[in-house]
């Protein structure tokens, strides 16, 4: 019988960085409860589903918010515009009252939202699933805003970046 080996030849570190080697944009999730708003830098955002609509982030269970964000009876991921650098840092400061200085508002889904931002998605809690060291967050979208023509955010390998010059096709 074949035995599969799953002991890590790879430090976190070695992983961490290999991971780095995938370009993503950058949203940032927004919850409220009766202490306030709530929110957080992710880039492990991603779709999940068309029909139902879902999409998926995951936060790590080391987060002051991570309990609130577990309760939260709608959310709202944002997806940043390529001058936000700022609020992306802000947003990934542990702890910090993240929300003064920050232009925001309440969505139809009673949710928080970023103004302005590439893209938001208003979900309701579909499900939480074990992660690891992570807690996966899928979402159901009931609103969506996604206007304008703004360029994205991006992150890779550590760090920020702009899309460059489309490719010609063919
Ligand atoms: C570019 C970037 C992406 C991040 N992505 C994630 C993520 O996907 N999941 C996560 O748990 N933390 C992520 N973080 C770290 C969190 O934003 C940070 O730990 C969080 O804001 C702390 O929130 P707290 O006040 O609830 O502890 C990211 C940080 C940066 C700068």
């Amino acid at each position: 019988m074949t035995t599969i080996d799953i002991d890590a030849r790879f430090d976190p570190r070695e992983l961490r960085s290999a991971l780095g080697r995938f370009a993503t944009g950058i949203a940032v999730v927004m919850a409220r409860d009766e202490d306030g708003p709530i929110g957080v830098t992710v880039n492990s955002f991603s779709s999940v589903s068309l029909d139902p609509p879902l999409v998926l982030f995951c936060m790590a269970r080391s987060l002051h918010s991570l309990k609130r964000l577990e309760k939260a009876k709608a959310y709202s991921v944002n997806i940043l515009l390529g001058h936000q650098q700022e609020i992306s840092n802000r947003f990934a400061r542990p702890g910090e009252d993240k929300f003064s200085g920050t232009h925001w508002e309440i969505g139809p889904s009673g949710a928080p939202r970023l103004v302005p931002a590439h893209a938001v998605f208003e979900c309701v809690p579909y499900a939480h699933y074990d992660g690891g060291d992570h807690v996966i967050f899928v979402g159901r979208v009931v609103h969506l805003h996604a206007e304008g023509n703004g360029d994205p955010l991006l992150y890779y390998r550590g760090s920020y970046r702009l899309l460059a010059t489309p490719m010609e096709e063919g």
